[in-house]
This record gives structure tokens, C-alpha cells and sequence, in this order.
């Protein structure tokens, strides 16, 4: 169950090209799980800026004297992420989380890859910790277009049993994309199960190649949103259902954690012509 809290900013710190933002966050850090993700209304009290911004959670601490706390990790596209990076100790914002479905977990110990594009990798250091803690070999892959825009290297060298960089631009590690790398690193773990996190294009060739090789994937999406709590229809995207009807679903509620196989990523910002409920389709999806 979401809650809405008033949440003090405290700390606000740079790393590379992010901002890692520290907030207070009572009865949300503490049953937040890896793939959840908060929202923030931007701009203060006199604010023009009427839609709420999602991020996904970095880390939780339990902090005793704030009662749980969250971190973010913020990358400024345009006026709402500009205010928040802009934003000081002590300050406040509204946020509301846990949100979303997180990441199916394994019960038993098997080895997984997790990919991160750009502040991707943010949400993975949760899941490379519980994973880890349920004695699952945990190897990483993360890229990002230059050095910068890495996040969280030092901090995954200690998570991950491997982990491989790409660079667009060559500036770290190997030259190229995370999905060049993504067919030698499932072979050297010997991956049952992938997780991926990053820009859509990403997720879409990780899946593919999961799907490929008969290897279980599960990808974050960050489709645009408007009221993050299911209620606009802003965010769907079309994905087969275990009857193996496509749907329109919302992935702020019924993501943003989907199976790479199941999320069509041609048909992504499009209805499908066989879609349930899509024009000339009729109730049961079966196209006329
Ligand atoms: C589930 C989820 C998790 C996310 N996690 C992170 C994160 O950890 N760190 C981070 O920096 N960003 C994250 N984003 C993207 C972040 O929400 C957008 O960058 C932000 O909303 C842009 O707001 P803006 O006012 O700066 O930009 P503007 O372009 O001015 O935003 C205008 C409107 O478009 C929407 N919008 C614009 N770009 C995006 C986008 N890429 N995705 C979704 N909505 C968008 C905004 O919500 C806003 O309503 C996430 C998005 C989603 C959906
Ligand atoms: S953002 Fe409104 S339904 Fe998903």
C-alpha cells in the first residue's frame, strides 16, 4: 500500500553527472522492494508543474531518529528534475511510494546478470543485495554513453561476482553497448535469469536475446507517466497475457518490472491491431 509523505531532504549529493538525493521516507523505505519506485511533485507550494516526477529507489537505510529513509538517483532532463537537483538539506517534497510491481525474486540460488543503461544500474543495487543474500551468483553489466553518466561503479565492483562497462564513446571500459557485451557475460555466469534496467531500446534488444537463448529476463520500463497510481491510462504498453492475448497494461500498476518475452517492443507507443479492446477488435481480442 502507497503512502504520501512529507519527506526532508538530507543530503543532496553529486556523482558523475547524477544527483544522489538522500530522503526521509517513514512506512515506505521499510517495505520498499527492489523495482519499486516513488513520486515527487516538483516546483514547491506556487508551482505550474501539476504532474508528479517517478524515480526508482537506489537504496533504503533504516535511520532511527528519521525512521526510514530512501535515496534516488536524479538525472536532470528539463524543468521538474532541474528544481529537484536544486533542491538543499533540510528541504521538503511531497513524495508517494512504494509504487509498482518489483522484481520477481528466485527461491532457489541461481546466477543472474543484471544490465543497467545510465542511472539503470540505480535500482540494481537493491536487487544485486537480495539476490546476493539469497545465495544467487550475481554478475553485472552496465553502460552508459561516457564515463560520466556511469553510476555506481565502485559500489558494484563490491556487489558483483563480474562486472562489465560499456562506454558509447570508449571513455571506460569496453567500447560500445551493454547488449554488444550481453551474450559473453550470460555464457560466463551461466545465467538462468536475466534483470535489466535502462532506456527502452535497451530493455528491447536485452530481452531479445534472453528470449533467444531460452533465458528467463525481466526489464524495468520507464514509460512516460502521468499519475503513477493507475488511474490515467498515460503509461500503457502492450504485453501478452499468460492466454496469450496482448493487452494494454499500465506499468506504473502492473509494472515497471515486466517479462522481456511478454512486452511486444515493436508495438511500444502504439495499439496493437490485435490488442483487446483495440478498434475493429472485439471483447475477446480476436481481431475481425
Ligand atoms: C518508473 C520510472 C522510474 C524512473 N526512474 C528514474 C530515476 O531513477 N532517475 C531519473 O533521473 N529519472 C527517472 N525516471 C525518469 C524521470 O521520471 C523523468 O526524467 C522526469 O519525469 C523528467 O521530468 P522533467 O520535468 O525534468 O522533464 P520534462 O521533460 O520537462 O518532463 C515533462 C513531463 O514528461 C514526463 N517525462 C519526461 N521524460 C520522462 C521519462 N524519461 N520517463 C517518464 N516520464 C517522463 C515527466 O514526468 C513530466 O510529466 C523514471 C521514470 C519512470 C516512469
Ligand atoms: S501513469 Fe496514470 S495510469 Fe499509469
Amino acid at each position: 500500500m502507497a503512502e504520501q509523505v512529507k519527506s526532508e531532504i538530507l543530503d543532496n549529493r553529486r556523482a558523475g553527472d547524477y544527483h544522489v538525493l538522500s530522503l526521509t521516507a517513514p512506512g515506505i523505505a521499510e517495505v520498499a522492494k527492489p523495482g519499486h519506485f516513488i513520486t515527487l511533485s516538483m516546483g514547491g507550494d506556487e508551482t505550474s508543474m501539476v504532474l508528479r516526477r517517478a524515480f526508482a529507489i537506489h537504496q533504503v537505510q533504516s535511520r532511527g531518529v528519521y525512521g526510514g529513509t530512501l535515496d534516488i538517483a536524479v538525472s536532470v532532463q528539463g524543468r521538474g528534475t532541474e528544481w529537484l537537483a536544486g533542491r538543499r538539506r533540510h528541504d521538503v517534497v511531497d513524495l508517494v511510494g512504494p509504487l509498482g510491481k518489483p522484481f520477481a525474486l528466485p527461491k532457489q540460488g541461481v546466477s543472474c546478470v543484471l544490465v543497467g543503461g545510465g542511472y539503470g544500474s540505480a535500482p540494481l543495487f537493491m536487487l544485486a543485495q537480495e539476490l546476493r543474500d539469497r545465495g544467487c551468483r550475481v554478475d553485472m553489466v552496465i553502460g552508459a554513453a561516457t564515463e560520466s553518466r556511469l553510476f555506481g561503479v565502485l559500489e558494484l565492483k563490491r556487489l558483483a561476482s563480474a562486472l562489465t562497462i560499456t562506454t558509447d564513446d570508449g571513455s571506460a571500459g569496453v567500447q560500445g553497448r551493454v547488449t554488444d557485451v550481453l551474450d559473453d557475460a550470460l555464457d560466463r555466469a551461466g545465467a538462468d535469469v536475466v534483470y535489466a534496467c535502462g532506456p527502452m531500446p535497451m530493455l528491447s534488444e536485452v530481452a531479445r536475446i534472453a528470449t533467444k537463448r531460452r533465458v528467463f529476463s525481466q526489464c524495468a520500463v520507464e514509460e512516460a507517466m502521468a499519475c503513477g497510481i493507475g488511474v490515467c491510462m498515460t503509461c500503457v504498453l502492450p504485453v501478452i497475457g499468460d492466454d496469450g492475448i496482448t493487452r494494454m497494461v499500465r506499468s506504473c500498476v502492473e509494472g515497471p518490472v515486466f517479462r522481456g518475452d511478454r512486452v511486444r517492443w515493436a508495438d511500444v507507443h502504439t495499439i496493437p491491431d490485435d490488442a483487446w479492446g483495440a478498434p475493429g477488435n472485439d471483447d475477446r481480442g480476436v481481431g475481425r
